[in-house]
């Protein structure tokens, strides 16, 4: 673990702002597209139900800036307790007492009103809280990110849940365009050249990032070709196979010429 000093972070938070609001509209946005009758309902079974979502979002951005970045207490102890664990169950068995009667979830106006309350705080933090390595959350400016990557990840997760409630239960959204018509993109060959393609990032660096994106890894590729369109699934399936080398994270181009880690390649763990 980093050791944590008096450093003062240079981070942009006009952006660090801009970034919040436009996740906390996005947020916004996909719960409008589901039908209330389905807050409480779990769409996948291994997953919370829809209304443990609503809250979790602005429940994690306070743990993670406000508690553990900057050491300061919450909003709702209670709601942040219901709302602070993500991780999906284990089985189907261990998940089911969440909607049974031990698990009393809010109205969806309080959870509303959490949401607000937590927004007015964690807005004031990122444009007024002394941003200051001085704990170890706050290395890189870790609490500040994972807050606000945390958000969008859970976007995508939200999509999906979506993805599984029958029709009737979701409204298309307002400004929604289909792309019918023009002309379709044309296909031409892309011409890659040999070139050392970098993998994940290394730790030290001090950039923001997953566990899971940690790892440098370099490779060398050597030539090769593709095409500048996504191909149609027989072209697909048959030029382009894994690589035969153990280890090579690259798959073959169409040219049949793939990528193979350098033998040297590294990998750094955090
Ligand atoms: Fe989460």
């Amino acid at each position: 673990m980093a050791v944590s000093n008096d450093r003062t972070l240079d981070l942009d938070r006009d952006s660090l702002v801009a970034w919040y609001l436009r996740n906390r509209e996005r947020s916004r946005r996909l719960f409008d597209l589901i039908d209330p009758d389905v807050y409480y309902s779990r769409p996948i079974a291994l997953r919370n139900p829809i209304v443990f979502y609503e809250g979790h979002l602005p429940a994690f951005s306070i743990i993670s800036l406000i508690n553990r970045g900057l050491g300061r207490p919450g909003i709702d102890g209670r709601l942040e307790r219901l709302f602070a664990r993500g991780i999906d169950p284990d089985t189907v068995d261990s998940a089911a007492p969440r909607t049974g009667a031990s698990t009393q979830w809010p109205s969806r106006q309080e959870v509303l009103a959490f949401g607000r309350a937590a927004d007015e705080v964690v807005l004031t933090a990122l444009r007024e809280a002394p941003f200051v390595e001085d704990r170890p959350a706050m290395q890189h400016g870790e609490a500040v990110f994972t807050a606000l990557e945390h958000e969008a990840m859970h976007q995508e997760t939200l999509l999906y849940m979506w993805h599984r409630l029958p029709h009737a239960h979701k409204h298309r959204p307002v400004d929604l365009a289909y792309e019918l018509g023009g002309t379709p993109a044309g296909r031409e060959t892309v011409e890659i050249p040999a070139g050392d393609a970098t993998l994940g990032a290394d730790r030290a660096a001090g950039r923001f990032g997953w566990d899971n994106e940690f790892g440098l890894l370099r490779v060398s590729c050597r030539p090769s070709t593709s095409t500048s369109t996504t191909s149609p699934t027989p072209p697909f399936s048959s030029s382009w196979r894994p690589a035969a080398t153990p280890g090579a994270i690259c798959g073959a181009a169409t040219s049949g010429r793939g990528c193979r880690p350098r033998a040297s390649a590294t990998r750094h763990s955090g």
